[in-house]
């Protein structure tokens, strides 16, 4: 595999896992397909657009006859694929979108794929990454396994459910060599500041209100995003083909706990007194069918491939929020729109 397609490596999760690969494999092509929606910035990969052996492509992963060509330009032999919508927020909002991006786009890329390896399946690896939402909501008790049936709930989670039927779909109809896995929710650096943890950074840092859904008592169970590249690495590379393996951190917190812990940690760093943002939790109308609580057992990814996240999560919390602390430029560009100028400057020359 030295042709590695990465679809959505503009984004939060994407730009993590190309950093990891340009890196660490230097005789490897890396080629990031990207549309650079509102969530893909190239900012995120500043430290490596450079690289002699990355390439960035503008495309959209619906557009059949695009995603072929560049099949057939750079002999893409794997994909590892990212790309998608994926707040659910936005998708109760317009579900269409992430029909079209989740499903369809999902589609597009396996039929590239299969019509381009007809010929040779041998050495090709189409790895989908997905998400645990697939599989529904828990109660207290219980933890996801790669066996739990699916059950999604959100527009954002059925597309994704969709979409990872269809790529098991490909491999027992047309044997394309596949892998899935399904993680938790990832933190850290770069992620849009939308999703719960660098929106209420950035909110505590601006003094703004800290919008609770509910009563603060659903559970995530929260991994380390430089964790999760880890793991696509280690799975893309020694995964069983037609497997799926569950990635999480073990790491569960009920949101107003979690949002206690930001606040803290936040306060620490700027040097206010304990306790001065606590009046910023504001609770608000929950969410739509909110799921309540995600846990995933990943024991089959650390017995089978020896896997485990590396950080604690105070450790993964803190170095986060100085992350945020130390790129307000960042979080100023995305929050206006003022990065998608970047791809402008940087590629339309
Ligand atoms: P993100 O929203 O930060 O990034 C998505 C990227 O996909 C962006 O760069 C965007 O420009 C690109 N994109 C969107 N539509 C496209 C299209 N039609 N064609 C080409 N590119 C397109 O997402 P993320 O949080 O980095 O998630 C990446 C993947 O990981 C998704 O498939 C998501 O379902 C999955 N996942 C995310 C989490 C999480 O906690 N964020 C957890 C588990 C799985
Ligand atoms: P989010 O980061 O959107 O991820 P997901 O919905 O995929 O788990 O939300 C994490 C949790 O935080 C979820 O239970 C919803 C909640 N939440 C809030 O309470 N307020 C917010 O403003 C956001 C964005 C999320």
């Amino acid at each position: 595999m030295n042709n590695i397609l990465i679809t959505g490596g503009a984004g939060f999760i994407g730009s993590h896992v190309v950093r990891l690969f340009v890196k660490k494999y230097p005789n490897k092509n890396i080629i990031n397909l990207d549309a650079l929606t509102y969530a893909g910035n190239l900012e995120n990969l500043k430290d490596i657009e450079t690289s002699e052996n990355y390439t960035f492509v503008k495309a959209d992963i619906c557009d059949f006859e695009v995603v072929d060509s560049i099949f057939k330009q750079y002999g893409i032999d794997s994909v590892i694929h990212l790309a998608a919508e994926s707040h659910v927020d936005r998708s109760i909002k317009d579900p269409l979108s992430f029909a079209r991006t989740n499903v369809m786009g999902t589609l597009s890329l396996l039929q590239a794929a299969k019509t381009n390896w007809n010929d040779d399946l041998k050495g090709k690896l189409f790895y989908h990454v997905s998400t645990d939402e697939v599989y529904g909501s828990l109660g207290d008790d219980g933890f996801f396994t790669e066996k739990t049936a699916y059950d999604p709930h959100s527009p954002y989670s059925a597309s994704k459910a969709s979409s990872d039927h269809f790529v098991r779909s490909f491999h027992d109809t047309y044997k394309l060599p596949i892998v899935i896995s399904n993680c938790s929710n990832n933190y850290g650096s770069f992620q849009f500041p939308e999703k719960l943890i660098p929106l209420f950074i950035n909110n505590i840092c601006t003094n703004k209100e800290l919008p609770v859904y509910g009563e603060g008592k659903n559970v995530r169970d929260w991994l380390f995003v430089e964790d999760h590249a880890r793991a696509i690495d280690l799975i893309f590379h020694e995964g069983k083909l037609g497997d799926t393996y569950n990635i999480g951190g073990f790491n569960e917190w009920k949101n107003i706990d979690l949002v206690q812990v930001l606040i803290k940690t936040v306060d620490k760093l700027l040097g206010n007194p304990e306790g001065t943002s606590d009046k910023l939790i504001t609770f608000v109308k929950d969410r739509a069918g909110h799921d309540y609580r995600y846990a995933i057992d990943s024991s089959k990814l650390k017995e089978e491939l020896g896997w485990e996240p590396s950080l604690q999560f105070e450790e993964g919390i803190e170095k986060t929020v100085k992350w945020y602390l130390n790129n307000q430029d960042w979080v100023k560009n995305v929050t206006s729109g003022d990065y998608l100028k970047y791809y402008k400057e940087m590629y339309e020359k």
